[in-house]
């Protein structure tokens, strides 16, 4: 993709990796619009962003889904960019009483909500590009987060197929594969053990400056590039009674 000139969607772009891709994007020069529910959080990020367009939504929901591609349409049709970043992470065991509900939310986000903008994006007039960021997970399942972990999985191999079935458009379709980074997924405090989003803000121009449509870093890398036995141990580590 060209780094700089277009006009990017950026979901969940107010904390962690959506607000570093924001940040940076803004900086290559381009527009850029963020959603997320958190109205205080976009207007924080005004006061610091000059030139950030915000809308409040609640992606886990249709109507609202369909609002947004709505507004998109009517002010901002020239929408060339659309960066699926929004998520959530749960903790959660099987037997849980709220296991269910839980991981019905889980899906609704991690994987109704970017298919759905997807195939609202492709309406568009000219849509040339979408960000899918997927995670580590998608490669091996971190069990005490199954539906996260599998929702990667799901949005892991979406990605690959809709690469596919794009090219015939020239819309490209590039993975952001970020390892454990420090955000507030799943809550605070939770990945405080893990690197800064900067770090893999900078990989991440690095690899899109090279034309790279898989783009992953660190933990990540390795995860890629693992073969089932690599990814059997990994398997077996992460998930070792501690
Ligand atoms: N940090 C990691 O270790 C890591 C690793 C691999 C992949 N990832 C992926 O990176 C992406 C960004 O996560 P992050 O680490 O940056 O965590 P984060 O700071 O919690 O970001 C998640 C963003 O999604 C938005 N969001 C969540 N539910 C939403 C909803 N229903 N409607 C609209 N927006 C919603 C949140 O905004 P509101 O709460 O204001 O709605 C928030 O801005 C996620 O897809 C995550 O799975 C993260």
């Amino acid at each position: 993709m060209n780094i700089s000139g277009n006009k990017i969607l950026i979901t969940g772009g107010a904390s962690g990796i959506g607000l570093g891709l924001a940040e940076r994007f803004v900086k290559e020069n381009n527009t850029v619009i963020v959603c997320g529910r958190r109205e205080a959080l976009l207007k924080d990020l005004k006061g610091k962003l000059p030139g950030i367009i915000t809308w409040v939504c609640d992606l886990s929901l249709a109507p609202e889904r369909e609002e947004l591609f709505n507004w998109i349409s009517a002010e901002h049709h020239d929408l060339n960019v659309l960066i699926n970043n929004a998520g959530i992470q749960q903790i959660m065991g099987i037997h849980d009483t709220d296991f269910f509900p839980r991981a019905e939310e889980e899906i609704k986000i991690n994987i109704e909500a970017p298919l759905h903008l997807t195939s609202l994006f492709l309406k568009l007039q000219k849509p040339d590009t979408i960000i899918n960021v997927t995670s580590g997970l998608a490669f091996a399942p971190l069990t005490s987060v199954p539906i996260y972990s599998a929702s990667k999985a799901f949005f892991h191999s979406f990605t690959l197929s809709l690469r596919h079935l794009l090219l015939a458009k020239n819309v490209e379709v590039i993975e952001l594969i970020p390892p454990a980074l420090n955000t507030d997924l799943g809550g605070k405090g939770r990945h405080t053990y893990a690197p800064p989003v900067g770090d893999f803000i900078n990989a991440v121009f690095e690899q899109l400056e090279q034309g790279k449509t898989e783009i992953s870093y660190g933990f990540s890398e390795n995860m890629l590039k693992a073969g089932p036995e690599d990814l059997k141990k990994a398997f077996e580590r992460m998930n070792a009674p501690r």
